[in-house]
């Protein structure tokens, strides 16, 4: 049940990410760990850990590589739904979001 809430809360949280692009309201600047949990850890987990098998971890490559691989997608190449994600977010959100997925725990292997 608990699980259950924290998914749905979740779904919300992606839902409603989208709002603060135009929200001259929001004061808190928007960082790297704001925007994976808004837009990635739903599929990717919070600390990179992903969903085996469906959605990979992002805590077993070097960030020089997720960095190429979120270029590609930004490129059009490879799986839809990362091409749309990478696709709909910014240079500098990218950025962002290659520093915060830097400091997740490596994965034990
Ligand atoms: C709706 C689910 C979903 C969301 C949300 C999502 N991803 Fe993904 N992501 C996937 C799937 C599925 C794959 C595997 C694609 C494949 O098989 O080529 C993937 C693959 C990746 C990969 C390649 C990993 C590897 O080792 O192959 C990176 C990097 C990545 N995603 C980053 C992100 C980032 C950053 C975000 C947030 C901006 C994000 N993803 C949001 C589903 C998602």
């Amino acid at each position: 049940m608990r699980y259950f809430i924290s998914v749905v809360g979740m779904v919300a949280l992606f839902i409603t990410s989208n709002a603060w692009a135009d929200t001259s309201t929001q004061t808190a600047p928007t960082t790297g760990k704001d925007l994976y949990k808004a837009h990635c850890a739903l599929c990717h987990g919070g600390k990179g850990q992903g969903v085996p098998p469906m959605f990979p971890g992002l805590n077993s490559k070097s960030v020089e590589v997720y960095a190429a691989m979120m270029q590609n997608y930004r490129a059009g190449n490879g799986h839809k739904v990362m091409v749309d994600m990478a696709k709909s977010l910014t240079e500098t959100q990218i950025q962002e979001l290659l520093a915060h997925i830097a400091t997740f725990p490596p994965k034990q292997p």
